[in-house]
């Protein structure tokens, strides 16, 4: 009897225990599934657009986990613009477990640090913004690149301009010389984005008949002083001449702005891309008179999809349209002080 009733408390004890033990593996499991950590790479952090991009993926991240309970880490790291920090920080985010990496390369003709450790240690990666070149992009078939499309942007930029000069043409030809004189500012030569949006805005404009006039251009590498520097340095030498600033983004079109408010001439139209909070802030009080916004919640939105389509097996959402399998091109529409278009 006394033998019986310890059989049954042992196999009950064990019972328990076993359950115990099970429920703890589970949650285990379950932690491990529901704790995600992403390795964000990015170029330069003081980058305004990259940036706005960041702040939209945290907003995604924080949308999500709310949504699903999951928790995501996002790991950012800064290559203050030199690529072999950056292949450092991609060996550290690899090596603290991250379960996918979003990277915004310094050098996009010189992936491959990044891709050979990416793809030894087999983490799914999304590019942006600086894309890698077709022969780095086909080395592995976990790779991935999200942007818009160049010529998409200058087509709209230069289409504002032609619009204008349609329209209310004393915007951008205050002399009424029936020609418009421009000044270009052009980001890093070599980012695939400023050759395409310097080629097309002024194709545009020239597919539009509008005639135009180069007075002078240069690079600022995106950057608001450098385009600040030069443009002043063009209204020296153009002090009545200058129409028309056209510029590679919203950055260096600010800082042309940040010249001309300095000088006090405000019969410039000055116009960007990007779409960023400083800019579109700038277009609310009449400083800049339009941009191509790019869409960066879609941006943000489709870089974590991504990721994380990579990293749960599910499928990318099927509003998430890839071209060849990897590519994706946000959508972008301008913004201007006036609605004047009318196409
Ligand atoms: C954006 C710039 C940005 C650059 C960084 C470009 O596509 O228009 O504002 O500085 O990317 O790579």
């Amino acid at each position: 009897m006394l033998r019986g009733t310890i059989l049954r408390r042992s196999v009950a004890i064990l019972l328990l225990a076993a359950f115990c033990l099970c429920s703890a593996c589970k949650a285990e499991k379950k932690e491990e599934k529901n704790s995600i950590r992403i390795g964000v790479c990015l170029y330069r952090s003081d980058d305004t657009f990259i940036n706005n991009v960041r702040a939209e993926l945290e907003k995604r991240v924080k949308e999500y986990e709310l949504e699903t309970g999951a928790r995501v880490t996002l790991d950012f790291q800064d290559a203050k613009g030199n690529q072999s920090t950056q292949n450092s920080q991609v060996e550290r985010l690899i090596s603290l477990g991250c379960d996918a990496l979003i990277v915004n390369l310094v050098d996009r003709m010189d992936a491959s640090g990044v891709i050979d450790r990416v793809s030894t240690a087999e983490i799914p990666t999304v590019f942006f913004n600086r894309q890698p070149v077709e022969e780095d992009m086909n080395r592995w078939d976990r790779l991935y690149y999200v942007g818009s499309d160049a010529k998409e942007s200058a087509v709209l930029e230069g289409g504002m301009i032609a619009d204008h000069f349609r329209n209310t043409p004393e915007d951008v030809d205050p002399n009424g010389d029936g020609v418009i004189s421009y000044v270009l500012l052009e980001g890093e030569s070599s980012h695939q984005d400023s050759l395409i949006r310097t080629e097309w805005s002024i194709q545009t404009l020239k597919d539009a008949g509008v005639p135009v006039e180069r007075l002078a251009g240069g690079i600022a590498n995106w950057e608001r002083t450098q385009a600040s520097a030069l443009m002043e340095q063009w209204l020296n030498q153009y002090p009545e001449q200058i129409e028309v600033v056209i510029s590679n983004n919203d950055d260096m079109a600010l800082g042309a702005v940040d010249a001309l408010e300095r000088a006090d001439i405000d019969s410039v139209f000055v116009v960007g891309i990007d779409g960023t909070t400083p800019a579109l802030d700038a277009i609310a009080r009449g400083r800049l008179a339009g941009t191509v916004q790019i869409d960066l919640k879609q941006y943000a939105r489709v870089l974590f999809a991504i990721a994380m389509s990579e990293v749960t097996g599910e499928e990318i959402p099927d509003t998430i349209e890839l071209t060849e399998g990897k590519y994706y091109m946000c959508p972008q529409r301008v913004v201007e002080r006036e609605a004047v278009r009318t196409e």
